[in-house]
């Protein structure tokens, strides 16, 4: 089972993206409030480092980040997941994959390959909808083929059908979501759902 996203702030945020009345401008402000609430559960377990301090009253030893952390939004609903991540996480190296899936067949092709340094250090692929699979383990794969080892899937809605993909390709890659939904329907959309998260974002 993935790693589910429980909060009482995260269910009322998700119910507001589900909600088809819900305009552009408020699905993308819902969306940075639940990318955050998701950036912080994908690395509440990132390696700290301790360094030795000055409070103004004493010396101390305290934690500090440790080793460098990637963010790779798929193109184009990954993004907005992006910035939670690079508010919460200014030094984070950014890479995008640009994959689409076909309408008819829902089968996923890369058109965009650009990363950053993968190696030894946790990469966060950001998805908000994670459907049939196709395509985050295709942008697995690429992660992987770069180098990468320490890889976390985010989503916001999973469906099991995906899950089940991403998991039998990627055993090694924990999910964390906010949902997981009931199935998908004959045009991979996930039911409840919240609909096309990119036209719902980009109003289009
Ligand atoms: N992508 C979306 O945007 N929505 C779905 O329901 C499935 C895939």
């Amino acid at each position: 089972m993935p790693e589910l996203l429980h909060h009482p702030l995260a269910s009322h945020v998700l119910t507001k993206l589900r909600d088809k009345n819900t305009p552009a401008a408020e699905f993308r402000a819902l969306s940075y409030k639940i990318g955050l609430m998701l950036a912080l559960e994908a690395t509440k377990d990132l390696p700290t480092d301790v360094e030795t301090i000055d409070t103004p009253l004493e010396t101390m030893d305290a934690s500090v980040l440790g080793e460098g952390l990637a963010v790779v939004p798929i193109l184009r609903a990954g993004l907005g997941m992006l910035q939670p991540f690079t508010d919460l996480f200014p030094s984070v190296s950014v890479g995008y994959l640009g994959l689409e899936r076909d309408h008819e067949t829902a089968e996923p092709s890369a058109y965009y390959n650009k990363l950053p340094d993968v190696t030894s250090r946790r990469v966060l692929c950001v998805d908000p909808m994670l459907a049939t699979g196709g395509s985050a383990v295709m942008a697995l794969d690429k992660l992987k083929a770069a180098g990468a080892t320490d890889i976390r899937l985010v989503t916001i809605v999973s469906a099991p059908e995906g899950i089940e993909t991403v998991k039998a390709a990627h055993p090694d890659v924990p999910i964390i979501t906010a949902a997981v939904d009931r199935e998908l329907d004959d045009n991979s959309y996930i039911l409840p759902g919240l609909g096309d998260f990119g036209d719902r974002l980009f109003d289009t």
